[in-house]
């Protein structure tokens, strides 16, 4: 029989090269300090299949898109995303989408797909710009912006009015701080509910959440309202099937988590490349001024093009979830290596994004690469893997893209952005990337163009 780690976890893996890092801590440190640095010094000296060890936890680390493709589409179902992210997200999301897998997965997943249907995406689009052309404006008097609390801030107002549909003002930084608390769960040190722990902060934050929301239930079934929260209530799928009061709580604090953190960070990472590079701020900001003032419909954001390549480009570079975690359920093998059953495995989605394997120069900060004419990301379906891919791919995709979109017009067409630090930022990667400095930026406005 094998050894089991402390998560129950397969740790026989000596089969496979690898480092096994410090006694009880493993690589933990490393990863942390030095997530990119870590990864690739793995890749170079193991190749693209090594073991490791992290986070109280024994793995073997899949590093290409091949081995991303192999995990995450998983065709032959060998692999458990409940298992895989149990550490980190179990406590806290036991019954969310990602700590789902195949049938059950699919059931809910299928319900919570109406939720991000066509229709429901226009009018997120409505509630998402009437949130930012009126947040943008409070740029204006500041001179030089911290970027990182700036995006979060609307970030969070979006939350209130496109997930909630409730007005955030008074309640804002209550809320705030509890997702704080919930998202410092999530990577945890000490990886038990001890009073005063992360975990045990997180697990208390969480309970306020479903206090505060489930009151709102009942009434949000029979609302009109345009929201996600009120969508989640009214959500069936083509057989009828709607969640229960528990699950519209566990599915929309989840979503909610899944969204902040991912949509501040990378929106952040694309000022902050904007702020670097004045020739691609000039290039979007000719386009936004090419479209009507005042909101930007649904139908006018694929005229947002070249917004997107930035923002998928700062994707690339500072991918939010950098490490995806599953668990194998049956023995399989991948290009030789033996992956026994019930063994931890993580697919590092950081390092192929900078590979030059995959990618010409791939620590330039160059949009075209995204261009129909050069499709860099199209040389492997899995060499760009911000949102993951197969049966869990990010449901919330199209709305993170829309709402970037949205954010990053309005600001350039009132605004001009100067970094007001070293341009070399240093940045945090987990848990959460974010600037270690905020970002200062000064904020130049401008005469909007009608
Ligand atoms: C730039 C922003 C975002 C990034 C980079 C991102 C990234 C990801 C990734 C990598 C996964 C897959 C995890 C895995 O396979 O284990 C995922 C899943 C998920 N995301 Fe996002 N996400 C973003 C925004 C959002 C938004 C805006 C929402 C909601 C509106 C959302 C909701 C979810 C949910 C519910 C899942 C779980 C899906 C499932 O397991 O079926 N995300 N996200």
């Amino acid at each position: 029989m094998s050894k089991l780690g402390i998560y129950g976890e397969n740790t026989d893996v000596a089969h496979i090269a690898g480092s096994d890092g410090w006694p009880l801590v493993g690589n933990t440190f490393k990863y942390l300090l030095n997530t990119y640095g870590f990864g690739k010094a793995m890749r170079q000296t193991y190749g693209e299949v090594y073991r490791s060890r992290a986070f109280f936890l024994r793995f073997i680390v899949l590093s290409s898109p091949d081995g991303i493709e192999y995990v995450l589409r998983d065709e032959a179902q060998n692999f458990s995303s409940k298992l895989g992210w149990e550490p980190f997200l179990a406590r806290l999301f036991p019954n969310a989408l990602p700590t789902m897998d195949f049938e059950e997965h699919r059931f809910h997943r299928k319900i919570m797909q109406s939720v991000f249907r066509h229709a429901a995406m226009q009018s997120y689009a409505g509630l998402i710009n009437d949130v930012v052309i009126e947040d943008v404006e409070k740029w204006r008097e500041q001179g030089v912006v911290k970027v990182y609390p700036g995006i979060k801030a609307i970030m969070l107002d979006i939350a209130a009015k496109a997930f909630l549909g409730i007005d955030l003002k008074k309640d804002a930084e209550f809320i705030n701080q509890t997702f704080i608390t919930i998202n410092n769960g999530l990577a945890p040190i000490i990886p038990s509910p001890l009073p005063g722990t992360a975990i045990w902060k997180a697990l208390r934050a969480r309970q306020t959440l479903f206090d505060y929301f489930r009151p709102m239930i009942k009434q949000r079934k029979a609302s009109d309202g345009k929201d996600i929260f009120t969508r989640l209530c009214q959500a069936k799928d083509e057989e009828g099937a709607e969640f229960s009061e528990q699950a519209i709580l566990d599915h929309l604090v989840n979503v909610l988590s899944a969204a902040h953190d991912t949509s501040t960070t990378s929106l952040t990472i694309a000022m902050y490349y904007l702020a670097k590079h004045p020739e691609w701020q000039e290039r979007l900001r000719a386009v936004s001024n090419g479209l009507p003032e005042g909101a930007v419909d649904y139908s006018s954001l694929e005229m947002l093009e070249e917004h997107e390549w930035v923002f998928k480009e700062a994707l690339r570079i500072y991918p939010p979830a950098p490490q995806l975690f599953r668990r194998s359920i049956n023995a399989c093998e991948f290009k030789g290596y033996k992956i026994p059953a019930n063994t931890q495995v993580m697919v590092d989605v950081g390092y192929t994004h900078r590979s030059a394997e995959y990618w010409s120069n791939p620590m330039d900060f160059d949009p075209e690469r995204f261009s129909a004419d050069r499709a860099e990301h199209k040389r492997h379906k899995y060499q760009w893997a911000p949102f993951g891919g197969g049966a869990h791919i990010c449901i919330g995709m199209q709305f993170a893209m829309m709402a970037a979109k949205i954010t990053l017009h309005h600001l350039l067409k009132r605004y001009k952005f100067e970094l007001d630090c070293d341009e070399n930022v240093d940045f945090t990667i987990l848990p959460i990337t974010q600037p270690k400095n905020g970002l200062p930026v000064r904020v130049i406005p401008l005469m909007l163009q009608e």
